[in-house]
């Protein structure tokens, strides 16, 4: 490496002194080292570094410098800035502490837990809640934990890391089958040895092309196969379903799933995520599920102002409605002005508008950037079929002027990039 250059700067070029020959571990990164090279050489900004220098509101940040729209960070019901959660993760630090230092089990539970997890029984009108560090953290645990060795999950393909981190964890049988397919689910669970454990595994919304699951279909194809259903909700809680509890709600099938899993990431505006279940043994999981017990559990502050914020989504009717306004608009907008997008439909608060290949698909993100727009690119292998994605995420606080503005940016940079 040449003097005077910054490790720090260039974190993903190799230090041959460092060890790079045979045996050296990182060789197996170094396709993906190479892919984000020779992207970065063509100069165009690393979209994976993007500093959020302050944050203004859930709609708007400042990026280099430059006063930017937020179109791509999840807030979907905008309580990032909402002052009654302020205020209580204010009163938790002053009355708790910045943090718990320990396992929900042993001196990690504090009244706030107990408070967000009374506060989700009450949101989902189930009899069972239980909170984690994080969504991630929900899935690892209670797929690993209730699917083990010698039982089956059968999975949608495009399903999310964490979820198939959680099959990995838990050494069960994976059977994947294609996404949203119900004929192949049920051909699946039909060839699964007869008396085997079987948990079916779903999204409500899948977040790379922002389209919903048909899990009415689904979950009846689960039951006639005496399969137990887990519906992850992270992408429609707060959004979707007359109170917000998600497409299982909206599909009228929310008392047919046993686990709805959740995280406060995204609507609820913070950090941590959750399962909620009727299932009567379900609070044994609290002894046995290992992401729960060997890890801390989340401060007080956290669980303050998701607490706060999960009952103030209860009351989020006309917030939902104007974040549906807000979807149709882009959706309808961005199709018109000759973009490919992820649905022809809009069916949940992301719109989806897929890039010809990754170096267009970087030169168009840069070029909203300098526009004054943020959305996230994503590229494979998080993405189904190699896509390379610009993915929108539209908030509830996101005006309707705003929206129009958005439109703008999208025609002039796509113009630019050629890609309308
Ligand atoms: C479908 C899905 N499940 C779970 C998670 C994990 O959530 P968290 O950010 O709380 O770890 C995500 C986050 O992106 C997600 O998209």
């Amino acid at each position: 490496m040449s003097e005077g250059v910054n490790q720090a700067d260039r974190p993903f070029v190799r230090d041959d002194a460092a060890g790079s020959g045979p045996g050296d571990l990182f060789s197996k990164f170094d396709d993906v080292i190479r892919t984000r090279e020779t992207l970065l050489a063509s100069g165009v900004e690393d979209p994976f570094s993007l500093v959020m220098e302050r944050v203004l509101s859930p709609t708007r940040a400042i990026c280099n410098g430059r006063d930017t729209i937020l179109l791509g960070t999840y807030n979907y019901m905008g309580m990032t800035f909402d002052p009654d959660v302020i205020e209580a993760g204010k009163q938790a630090l002053d009355d708790f502490g910045s943090g718990t230092t320990g396992s929900r089990v042993l001196n990690g539970t504090y009244q706030g837990h107990k408070e967000v997890e009374q506060a989700l029984r009450d949101f989902y009108a189930m009899d069972h809640a239980m909170v984690f560090s994080t969504g991630y953290q929900a899935n690892l645990g209670i797929i690993s934990t209730i699917a083990g060795k010698g039982d089956y999950i059968v999975l949608d393909i495009d399903s999310h890391a964490s979820i198939w981190d959680g099959c990995a964890l838990g050494n069960a049988e994976v059977v994947p089958f294609k996404h949203n397919d119900i004929g192949a689910m049920d051909k699946r669970l039909g060839r699964i040895p007869e008396g085997a454990g079987k948990l079916v595994v779903l999204e409500g919304v899948y977040s790379m092309l922002g389209d919903v699951a048909p899990l009415r279909e689904m979950v009846a194809v689960a039951r006639k196969h005496g399969a137990m259903v887990l519906v992850d909700e992270a992408h429609s809680m707060g959004f979707i379903g007359e109170h917000g509890r998600g497409v299982a709600e909206a599909q009228g099938v929310i008392d047919e799933v046993d686990f709805v899993i959740g995280t406060f990431s995204k609507s609820v505006g913070t950090v941590g995520g959750f399962c909620v279940s009727n299932h009567p043994k379900f609070e044994i999981l609290r002894l046995v599920c290992r992401p729960y017990v060997f890890t801390a559990s989340l401060p007080p502050s956290v669980v303050a102002t998701a607490a706060t914020s999960i009952r103030k989504l209860m009351r989020g009717s006309n917030k939902r409605a104007h974040l549906w306004e807000n979807s149709k608009r882009l959706h309808g907008g961005l199709k018109q002005l000759g973009f490919t997008l992820g649905t022809d439909e809009p069916q949940s608060a992301i719109v989806a508008v897929i890039m010809p290949d990754l170096e267009r698909g970087a030169a168009m993100w840069e070029a909203l950037l300098h526009e004054g727009l943020y959305v996230n690119l994503a590229r494979p292998p998080a993405t189904p079929a190699g896509m390379t994605l610009l993915r929108c995420s539209l908030c509830a606080e996101h005006s309707s002027e705003e929206v129009e503005t958005i439109l703008g940016m999208f025609e002039r940079a796509g113009k630019a990039v050629a890609i309308i």
